[in-house]
């Protein structure tokens, strides 16, 4: 062997061994990595969605709360023309601690929609159709958590079914609903899809959006 072949034949070596010739002896750190990756990562994703859901229930729990007692206060007082605008979130500055803490986004959406602000986005007509469907077939209903991806939201939903009658005096049929309230609702929102429901239909569905950083830290 001339001493540029022995060179040559060295280099080669050297660059086979550098390139990965003896991957044997790395390959199965590599795949107990990637096992170990996967592991961490699915357990904090159910823990994430966990959470959340514990949080999403707590906080539309509370909100709903407020607003059948809100209603039914401003009822008390002066009818339902009194009680009409309190069925908005605007009349409900976000008091909720863990709403607050979580800087949680807060919203109502359904396909019927009163006010047009409501209407749901492509992804939540998806979960109200599901929630529909459910409810034809006798199903129950529950939350519903899922990752918006690409990005760090996660999209929390609850259903909102019409719970009693009380809820008719605005949106039940137009003989159920008086001059006044019905007077008032024409020219709030001309747009008014929200009538004709009765007890136990499914109204729309709360829709929450939490950022994956805050639930991670309240971990
Ligand atoms: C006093 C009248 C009144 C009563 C009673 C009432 N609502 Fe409403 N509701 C409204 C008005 C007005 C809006 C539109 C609010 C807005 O501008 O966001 C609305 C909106 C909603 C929305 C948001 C979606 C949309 O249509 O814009 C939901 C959900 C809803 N109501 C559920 C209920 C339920 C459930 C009850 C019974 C617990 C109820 N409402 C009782 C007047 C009422």
């Amino acid at each position: 062997m001339s001493s540029l072949t022995k060179i040559s034949f060295v280099s080669i070596v050297i660059l086979l061994w550098s390139c990965g010739f003896s991957t044997e002896k790395r390959r199965p750190q590599k795949i107990e990595d990637t096992q170990e990756l996967r592991e961490v990562k699915k357990v904090s994703e159910a823990d994430i969605i966990n959470k959340t859901k514990k949080l999403g229930d707590s906080i539309t729990r509370k909100a709903g709360g407020v607003f059948m007692s809100k209603i039914s206060k401003k009822y008390a007082e002066g009818g339902y023309q009194a009680a009409a605008k309190f069925c908005s979130m605007n009349a409900y500055p976000l008091t909720d601690s863990l709403a607050t803490a979580y800087k949680v986004f807060l919203k109502r959406v359904s396909n019927k929609n009163r006010n047009p602000n409501n209407a749901p986005s492509e992804m939540e007509k998806e979960i109200l159709e599901a929630y529909e469907y459910s409810i034809v077939h006798g199903d129950k209903l529950g939350s519903n958590v899922q990752f918006i991806r690409p990005g760090d939201t996660i999209l929390y939903n609850n259903p909102i079914k019409i719970p009693s009658e009380l809820c008719l005096n605005c949106h039940g049929t137009p003989d159920q609903i008086s001059e006044e309230v019905r007077t008032i609702l024409q020219e709030e929102y001309p747009n008014d899809k929200a009538t004709g429901y009765k007890v136990g239909d499914l109204r729309g569905m709360w829709s929450l959006k939490f950022l994956k950083k805050e639930i991670v830290q309240g971990l």
